[in-house]
């Protein structure tokens, strides 16, 4: 049965990305209806909107009137315990009396964690506990950084040479990857509410840092620019309806209407203003000088890294000086996932950081 339990799983995560956005900060959640003496999916509900009704009772609707006393229920997070914006699915699963609950992870929320799965064992329905929970957690890692944190998501994509350089000596920076990566990209960009980009890259190479995917969102750019360097008539600051935050030390000038000045501190500072104003993550492409500031501030949740097959021996690497003496003393990172892009490989790792 495990293995039915996993494909039912694969749907509800399927189902379930496609609200990103519409959903958050609320998790990605769907719940499925199962009868397992007849092999036979009986209903499906998606969490769809942020507000509205929450997987399982979407899914208890769409079934209708049926006897849930032999039914399975699948769903990819811990169904909620706590009065929020609807009643909790908790409550409802037992009043309808399922048979079985099978979830994928706990609520990371640390003050609800394993709550919901409690109140439902007490009310006598088996739980099974951790399908797919890899797959289950990495899709709702924007939600549970946020959650725990109250901090955008953060993910940095660099494209270097098999020597880790990102920039020729002679200052050429196109195209390191190859076309396939460069899409790939694209489907990144589509997948993150904020892109983050320094006045470095902006003006050496005058990026959009907008998605080119038909029918996709462009994410929110910020653009790092203490100082106030970069012209208002470049790429990154057209207006295309989605909001520019400018992240200055420099509020003398005229801000084009697309453009929201935000004065920071730090990194942290910046990520903690930016989280409030609706930036749930952030796809960080820039070059060394702020890859650098982000991991000593130990910034950055995760590193997608294509490696293009070329050495250009010198040139600019894409991380600089981390004062790092003794191994000992070093940034480290847990490989999540390697994946071949054509030519390309692509190298997804996440830090870790002392709690
Ligand atoms: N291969 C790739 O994937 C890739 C991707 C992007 C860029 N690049 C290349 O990288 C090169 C640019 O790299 P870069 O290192 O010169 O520039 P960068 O990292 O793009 O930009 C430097 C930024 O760092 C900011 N900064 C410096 N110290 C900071 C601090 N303590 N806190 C917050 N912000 C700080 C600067 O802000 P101020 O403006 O306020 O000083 C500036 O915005 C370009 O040639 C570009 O083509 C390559």
């Amino acid at each position: 049965m495990m293995k039915k339990y996993e494909e039912l799983m694969k749907i509800c995560l399927d189902e379930a990305q496609k609200y990103r956005f519409d959903v958050a900060p609320n998790p990605m959640v769907c719940a499925i209806i199962y009868d397992e003496n007849n092999d036979k999916i009986i209903s499906k509900g998606v969490h769809k909107k942020y507000g509205e009704n929450h997987a399982e009772r979407n899914a208890i609707i769409e079934a209708g009137d049926v006897d849930f006393s032999d039914k399975t229920l699948i769903v990819n997070l811990e169904p909620c315990s706590h009065q929020g914006k609807t009643p909790p699915c908790a409550d409802l699963i037992i009043e309808k009396g399922f048979k079985k609950v099978v979830i994928g992870t706990y609520d990371p929320n640390p003050l609800v964690c394993s709550q919901g799965v409690m109140k439902l064992k007490n009310a006598g329905i088996e739980v099974i506990s951790g399908v797919l929970e890899d797959e289950c957690k990495e899709l709702n890692k924007v939600f549970i950084k946020n959650v725990t944190k109250k901090m955008p998501y953060v993910t940095v994509k660099i494209a270097t040479t098999f020597d880790s350089k990102i920039v020729t000596a002679g200052g050429e920076s196109k195209w390191i990857t190859g076309e396939a990566s460069r899409a790939y990209v694209q489907k990144l960009r589509a997948q993150h509410f904020g892109i983050l980009s320094g006045s470095g890259t902006v003006l050496a190479d005058n990026p959009a840092l907008t998605c080119r995917l038909k029918g996709e969102r462009s994410p929110e750019r910020i653009i790092i620019d203490r100082h106030g360097k970069i012209p208002f008539d470049y790429q990154v600051f057209r207006d295309d309806d989605t909001r520019v935050f400018l992240a200055t030390h420099n509020l003398e000038r005229d801000f084009p209407k697309n453009v929201a000045p935000v004065e920071f501190a730090n990194f942290r500072d910046l990520f903690a203003k930016l989280y409030n104003m609706g930036v749930y993550s952030i796809l960080v492409e820039t070059g060394k000088t702020i890859l650098t500031t982000l991991v000593k501030q130990e910034m950055a949740d995760e590193i997608y890294k294509f490696v293009s097959p070329k050495i250009f021996g010198t040139g600019m690497d894409f991380i600089g000086n981390l004062n790092v003496f003794k191994i000992s003393e070093c940034y480290k990172l847990e490989f999540r996932e390697i994946e071949r892009v054509e030519e390309d490989i692509l190298i997804k790792a996440r830090f870790l950081y002392d709690e």
